[in-house]
């Protein structure tokens, strides 16, 4: 298995895998992540546990999958985020994600994955019925708000056997690619520096920019350039 504190020379993407009825194919997200020069960790919700085969993800990532809070002191077990696709995304992570709720890890890294201007796609995969209620709506809303990428894929009829066949993984990757400076993109999770006037802006890998709360101390530790503003403030979750 890969040391995780080894020297990480290509862009690490975290793919945070939800409790859904696809959620045992997110290999095929892994592969085409690779295969796009990235390597990739994954975080489960506790529940997404259950849908995948996560010692068949720990070969393929070379990397433990994360799905509860390490303890005080210990090493962290993956490299830092310079992305994250949220892959399969349920209706209860996005509603809880978009309204600031942290009981997961799961949970706790995307949350405090805008304030450090990190990258996220989610493409979520519901049932129209789950997709009807008022709070999801106001949910996609807000996360659009922050900057997530939301994917495409429209939700399918309750109780009639999902939609595996129309959920496109690669849309994770796709979106992401777009959003990256160099590709006529706006840049990480679509900042500018001059959106973020006094907030920590860091350059680093790829021409990639992380800006917000912990761009100063992943400046320090990763070989990037601060453009401006200062202040560190500890980053607990990743
Ligand atoms: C077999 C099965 C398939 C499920 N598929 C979905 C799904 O596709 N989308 C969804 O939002 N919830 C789905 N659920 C419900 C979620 O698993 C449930 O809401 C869970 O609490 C989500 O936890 P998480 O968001 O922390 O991963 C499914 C449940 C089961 C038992």
């Amino acid at each position: 298995m890969t040391e995780p504190t080894a020297p990480d020379k290509k862009p690490f993407l975290y793919v945070v895998v939800c409790a859904s009825g696809v959620a045992g194919d997110v290999g095929k997200l892994i592969t085409a992540a690779q295969e796009a020069d990235w390597d990739v960790g994954v975080i489960a919700t506790p529940q997404g546990l259950g849908f995948i085969d996560t010692k068949a993800i720990e070969a393929q990532t070379g990397y433990p999958i994360r799905s509860a809070w390490r303890a005080p002191g210990d090493p962290r077990p993956l490299p830092p985020a310079d992305a994250i696709a949220v892959a399969p995304a349920t209706f209860n992570t996005i509603n809880k994600w978009a309204a600031g709720i942290s009981d997961t890890l799961a949970l706790g890294i995307l949350c405090e994955a805008y304030g450090m201007g990190i990258p996220i796609v989610a493409l979520p995969y519901l049932n129209s019925a789950q997709a009807a209620h008022p709070a999801y709506r106001q949910s996609l809303e807000r996360l659009r708000g922050m900057g997530v990428l939301i994917g495409s894929c429209a939700p399918h009829r309750p109780k009639a056997g999902g939609a595996a066949e129309r959920f496109r993984w690669e849309e994770a990757l796709e979106l992401l690619e777009a959003a990256l400076p160099g590709s006529g993109g706006r840049g990480r999770a679509g900042f500018t520096v001059e959106d973020l006037p006094g907030v920590p802006v860091a350059v680093g890998r790829g021409n990639r920019v992380c800006a917000g709360l912990g761009a100063d101390e992943r400046a320090a530790g990763e070989g990037y350039d601060m453009l401006a503003g200062g202040g560190a403030v500890a980053d607990e979750a990743l």
